[in-house]
C-alpha cells in the first residue's frame, strides 16, 4: 500500500536517527558491519576544562558563559545550529581567539596568553583547504616539515597515518585527483599528523554524502581508538553528534543548555529546546494536575486523557508545563486501549514510508497533528494502517518527558 514515492510528510525521520548506529554492546570499538557499539564515556579526568568563558564580537554575545569539561580520550561533540557559538568556542580552545571572560584549561595548563602554536591541539577548519599542487603526501607532510623533523621522520610518520586514514595507495595523487571523501581524510591525515594531544574538528564531515559520512564517522571513531586522542568536534547533525560522540554538550543562543551521553540528550532532555532541537518529537503544553512522589498527571487541553508520568516533578499544584513523547514510542492500534491515561484517539492523516519504518501523521480530535513512527516488520497487508484510518495511540508512563514553563 504504502508504496514508494507516497512520501508526503517529508524528509527524513530525524527523530529515529538517534538509535541508529548506537547498539547495545557495551565497551567499545567498530562492532558487527561497520555499526559503532555504544561507548562509554568513561569517567577519565578532565582534559580540558572551560570556565566561564564568554566570546563578545562588539555588542554580540557570541559564547556567553561556557564551563565545561573535556575527558581525556572521548570524542565530545558540540551540536548546536548555526550562529551558536560552535565554532567560536573551538577557536578559543585552538588559541585564534582570545576569551573576553573566563579560563581555558588543557592538560593542566592555563592557556591564557599562549598562542596556538604552543598549545597541544590541531584545528581542522570547517571549511579546510588542501593545497591543490602538493600530492596527498605532500599535504600531510606539510605540518612536519614547518617543524623540521628530519626527512625519514616525516617519510615514516606520514606513511603511518595515511595507513590508518586508509590511503597508503593514494600518496602521490593530487587532491584533484580524489573523491570528496578521501580529500577529507587528507585533510584529518594532515590534522592528525602532528600528533596533537586534542584534535579539534569543525564539521568534519560537512562535505560527504550520506553513505560516505557514515563510513567517515566509523573511522573516525576507530581512529580516536588507535591514537587515544581527544577530540572535540563541532556539529550542527545530530546524527553525527549521536553517533561519534561519547558526550554531547547541546549549545543555544551562545550557552551549553545541556551536557550528556547521546543517550541522556535523547531520552532526558532538561528543556523544552534540548526536547524539541534533538530529534523529533510531540510535545504538548498542559498543567499539573497531580503531582506525587512516584508520580504526575498532568491534563493537556489538546489531549482526551491525562498524561501520567512515572516520576515526579517539584512545582507547585497547576503549574503549566509541557509533557514530551517520542514518535517511537507511541503505539498505534485500532482498539481503544484499557487505561485510563497516556491515550489519543484520532484518523491517520498522513503517511511517510522510510522503508525500514513508516512515520504517521495522526490527527486527533482536538485537531493536533502527533507523529508516530513504526517499524514495518510485516508486509501482512491486514497489518498496515492506511489514510483515514481510524486509531488510538498509546503510550508507557515511563516515555513521556514533563518540564515546567
Ligand atoms: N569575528 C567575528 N566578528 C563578529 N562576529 C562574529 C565573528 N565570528 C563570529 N561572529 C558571530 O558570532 C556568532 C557565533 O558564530 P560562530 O561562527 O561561532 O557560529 P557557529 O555555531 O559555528 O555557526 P555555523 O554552524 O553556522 O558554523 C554569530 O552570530 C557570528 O555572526
Ligand atoms: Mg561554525
Amino acid at each position: 500500500m504504502n508504496a514508494p514515492g507516497t512520501n508526503t510528510t517529508g524528509s527524513h525521520a530525524t527523530g529515529t536517527g538517534a538509535g541508529t548506529g548506537t547498539g547495545t554492546g557495551a565497551g567499545t570499538g567498530v562492532g558487527v558491519g561497520g555499526v559503532p557499539r555504544q561507548r562509554s564515556p568513561g569517567s577519565g579526568e578532565a582534559y580540558v576544562t572551560i570556565a566561564g568563558v564568554s566570546k563578545r564580537f562588539g555588542s554580540a554575545l557570541a559564547v556567553d558563559n561556557v564551563s565545561l569539561e573535556v575527558r581525556k580520550g572521548e570524542i565530545f561533540c558540540l551540536l548546536g545550529g548555526s550562529g551558536c557559538g560552535k565554532t567560536t568556542l573551538l577557536r578559543m580552545l585552538a588559541g585564534f581567539e582570545e576569551p573576553s571572560a573566563g579560563s581555558i584549561t588543557i592538560d593542566g595548563q592555563d592557556m591564557a596568553g599562549i598562542p596556538p602554536y604552543e598549545r597541544p591541539v590541531n584545528m581542522m577548519f570547517q571549511s579546510y583547504a588542501l593545497f591543490p599542487h602538493m600530492t596527498v603526501a605532500g599535504n600531510v607532510a606539510f605540518g612536519l616539515e614547518q617543524e623540521r623533523l628530519p626527512r625519514p621522520e616525516i617519510d615514516r610518520r606520514v606513511a603511518e597515518i595515511l595507513a590508518i586514514v586508509r590511503l597508503g595507495d593514494y600518496a602521490k595523487r593530487k587532491p584533484h585527483q580524489l573523491s570528496g571523501g578521501q580529500r577529507q581524510r587528507v585533510a584529518l591525515a594532515r590534522a592528525l599528523a602532528k600528533r596533537p594531544k586534542l584534535l579539534l574538528l569543525d564539521e568534519p564531515l560537512g562535505a560527504l554524502d550520506r553513505k560516505l559520512r557514515e563510513h567517515t564517522q566509523f573511522e573516525l571513531i576507530s581512529i580516536q581508538e588507535q591514537l587515544g586522542v581527544t577530540f572535540v568536534v563541532v556539529t550542527h547533525d545530530q546524527e553525527e553528534a549521536m553517533t561519534l560522540a561519547t558526550r554531547v554538550g547541546v549549545m543555544n543562543r551562545g550557552q551549553i543548555v545541556q551536557v550528556g551521553t547521546p543517550r541522556e540528550i535523547y531520552e532526558f532532555p532538561q528543556t523544552r529546546f534540548v526536547a524539541d532541537f534533538i530529534g523529533s518529537v510531540n510535545l504538548f503544553e498542559g498543567r499539573l494536575a497531580e503531582d506525587e512522589p512516584g508520580y504526575v498527571r498532568v491534563v493537556c487541553a489538546e489531549l482526551p486523557a491525562p498524561v501520567l508520568v512515572d516520576h515526579g516533578v517539584s512545582a507547585p499544584p497547576q503549574a503549566a508545563c509541557w509533557a514530551a513523547v517520542r514518535p517511537e514510542k507511541i503505539e498505534m492500534s485500532r482498539q481503544r486501549p484499557a487505561a485510563s491515561d497516556n491515550w489519543a484517539h484520532g484518523k491517520v492523516h498522513d503517511i511517510a514510508y522510510m522503508g525500514d519504518m513508516s512515520i504517521y501523521v495522526v490527527r486527533l480530535d482536538s485537531g493536533r497533528d502527533v507523529r508516530v513512527t513504526l517499524t514495518n516488520r510485516t508486509r501482512k497487508p491486514e497489518e498496515q494502517f492506511t489514510w483515514e484510518d481510524e486509531v488510538y495511540l498509546s503510550w508507557d508512563a515511563s516515555s513521556p518527558v514533563v518540564g515546567l514553563g
